[in-house]
């Protein structure tokens, strides 16, 4: 691949970092270090013009939009909270599949007049509910948003589930669907003009790697 000039690419260390992992290498992509084991957090690859840099999850629409990562992975939970200025999300690469769920415990009053929730998702917390007409007290958190209503910090949660295992081992159950969550591929607005023959190639490799992955899983059905 031909790249005008560096190309750098933030990721979250954990399960963004292992599902992205397979879609590089197909576009020809091997980070030199392993982000579980390194304590490096710009990663060198066996591209001499592409670097990783490792990040919190919450953080890589911000590396982003302000150019410091020309492209990231994202999950979407994560981009609605973030507003996406600055970013374009041209592709979704179907990993670290969830979905951001209202929960609470199983006979919870939905109905109340001012509910308690406790999130790190506040935007689309409030977004869900003021559509619905509701006016709630939105409580941040940064994890573990499980305990909040055990302990009588809130009536409810919002958060992400994938097998449900989290809930059911805090006697919780999911209460209302409000998004399907994957994570995309998102891309500096002005790094997309300025390195755009190099971006591109990137891009239309992962798609490639998204697509035959898809019909792997489709045939292996
Ligand atoms: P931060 O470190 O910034 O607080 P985080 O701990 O949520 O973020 P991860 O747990 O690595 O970061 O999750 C990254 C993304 O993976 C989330 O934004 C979400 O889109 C998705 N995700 C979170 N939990 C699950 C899950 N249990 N199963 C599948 N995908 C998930
Ligand atoms: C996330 C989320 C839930 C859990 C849901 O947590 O905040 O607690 O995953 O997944 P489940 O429905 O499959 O139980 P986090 O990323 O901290 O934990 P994990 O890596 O152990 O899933």
């Amino acid at each position: 691949m031909e790249f005008d000039g560096c190309i750098t690419i933030a990721l979250s260390k954990g399960r963004i970092f292992k599902d992205t992992l397979p879609l590089l290498s197909h576009a020809g992509i091997v980070p030199a270090d392993d982000p579980e084991t390194s304590r490096k957090l710009i990663l060198e690859t066996n591209h001499p013009h592409i670097k990783l840099v490792i990040i919190r999850a919450t953080d890589v629409p911000t590396y982003v939009q302000y150019g410091a990562a020309d492209l990231g992975v994202a999950g979407k939970d994560v981009l609605m909270e973030h507003g996406g200025g600055g970013l374009y999300e041209p592709l979704d690469l179907q990993i670290a599949k969830c979905r951001l769920m209202v929960a609470g415990v199983k006979d919870a009053q939905l109905s109340d007049s001012r509910l308690r929730i406790a999130t790190k998702f506040i935007n689309s917390t409030r977004r869900h509910f003021a559509a619905q007409g509701k006016q709630v007290e939105i409580i941040k958190l940064y994890g573990s948003m499980e305990l909040a209503p055990l302990v009588g910090l809130s009536d409810l949660i919002v958060d992400v589930v994938d097998t449900g295992n989290t809930l059911k081992a805090n006697g919780l159950v999911p209460l209302e669907h409000i998004s399907d969550i994957s994570s995309r591929l998102v891309i500096n607005k002005a790094a997309w003009k300025i390195k755009h023959r190099g971006i591109k190639r990137l891009v239309d490799a992962l798609k490639v790697a998204v697509d035959e992955r898809s019909s792997e899983e489709k045939n292996h059905d």
